[in-house]
């Protein structure tokens, strides 16, 4: 569900392209909450969230609005926080 789709529109030139796609951006998302999960500081607010799922849903969140996917399936950045 909130995987971005395989048939999403990639807007040519994008951003997520010029950024390496799929696999670039979940290395980037790992290695974002891996620290922000192992930070005292920020810990706390993920301390019931699925790990796992947290990261595919930023992926998927940064595949669209850097133009890798033409819908976002996710709630709404507001009502989350
Ligand atoms: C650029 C800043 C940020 C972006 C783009 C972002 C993005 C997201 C996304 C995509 C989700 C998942 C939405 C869904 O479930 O559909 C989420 C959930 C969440 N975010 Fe953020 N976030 C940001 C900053 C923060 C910060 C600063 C905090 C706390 C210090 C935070 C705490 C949370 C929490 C607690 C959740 C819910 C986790 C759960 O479902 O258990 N976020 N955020």
């Amino acid at each position: 569900m909130y995987l971005a789709k395989k048939t999403s529109i990639i807007e040519p030139g994008s951003l997520y392209e010029r950024l390496g796609g799929h696999e670039v951006l979940t290395k980037i998302v790992e290695g974002m909450y891996y620290r922000i999960f192992n930070n005292p500081d920020s810990a706390d607010f993920f301390r019931k969230t699925d790990k796992h799922m947290q990261i595919q849903r930023m992926v998927a969140f940064f595949t669209y609005s850097t133009g890798g996917a033409d819908e976002w399936e996710g709630k709404s950045m507001k009502e989350v926080h």
